[in-house]
């Protein structure tokens, strides 16, 4: 199975505004689906910036369109699009709207939002990030997400089926080590950091090999889901979608880069 975003990963300025405004994109058109009827204005508002952030990626898909415009483009949609999420996860604390997306993966697809501007600003103004900041950054934000989409995967897929959910639930546990393990080492290895130490290296080639393993894992699920043969409330190309950025992940560990 060929995949696009395995085959033509490509890393310069429009392939990383793809990157995440198709993320952002996909997050809408996921959350569109557990929006209730009653909450129509959410729907629509939602459906729009749906549809403006489909627009922006297919433009950086084409590379025809100024950079500069399109990265400003990618920003205010990203903003707008946060802001929604937020207010409606405020909402949806104080029980005052009607959707089935949990509060969880609202404030996942949140902290996405927020880490696509922070790479955005990045891009922006050319910071250059040390490649041991930059992988202690890419465990730190990724491995929270891995967890989380083990977590929604527990959500989703359905309650019968019981091995699944076991086997969901030790690589749920994996992760947990893994994103604790991340966070010590954020203070073991203190700022200024210099070269990736061995202890460093270790712990990143061992992540590069689980993200891997992961991606492989939702992609398989992914088939099952795609043609129906799971039993899953899952829309079609979530796990597509969460198998990219366990890609993305190692893809950034590889080559020690914040993007
Ligand atoms: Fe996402
Ligand atoms: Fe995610």
């Amino acid at each position: 199975m060929v995949l696009p975003y395995t085959d033509n990963y490509e890393r310069d300025t429009y392939g990383i505004i793809d990157f995440w405004v198709r993320n952002n994109f996909e997050h809408g058109e996921f959350f569109d689906r557990e929006i209730s009827h009653h909450e129509l204005e959410l729907a629509r508002t939602n459906h729009e910036m749906v549809q403006r952030m489909g627009k922006i990626f297919n433009r950086a898909e084409k590379k025809t369109v100024d950079i500069g415009l399109l990265l400003d483009e990618a920003k205010s949609s990203t903003r707008e699009f946060r802001e929604l999420l937020l207010h409606t996860m405020d909402k949806s604390l104080k029980c005052e709207v009607i959707i089935s997306t949990p509060v969880s993966l609202l404030d996942h697809m949140i902290r996405e939002a927020e880490e696509a501007e922070k790479v955005f600003k990045l891009v922006e103004t050319g910071t250059y990030i040390s490649p041991s900041d930059a992988t202690i950054h890419e465990s730190n934000f990724w491995l929270r997400q891995m967890l989380d989409h083990l977590i929604f995967i527990s959500h989703y897929v359905d309650a019968s089926n019981y091995q699944l959910h076991d086997e969901v639930r030790a690589m749920t546990k994996k992760f947990e080590n893994y994103f604790l393990q991340a966070n010590s080492l954020k203070t073991i290895i203190r700022r200024p950091r210099g070269e990736v130490s061995p202890v460093l290296n270790t712990f990143n080639q061992m992540i590069i090999k689980e993200a891997k393993a992961l991606e492989a894992f939702k992609l398989e699920l992914s088939v099952l889901i795609k043609n129906c043969a799971a039993v899953t409330t899952a829309p079609p190309n979530l796990l597509e979608h969460i198998a990219r950025e366990a890609h993305h992940l190692w893809k950034n560990l590889e080559d020690q880069v914040v993007n």
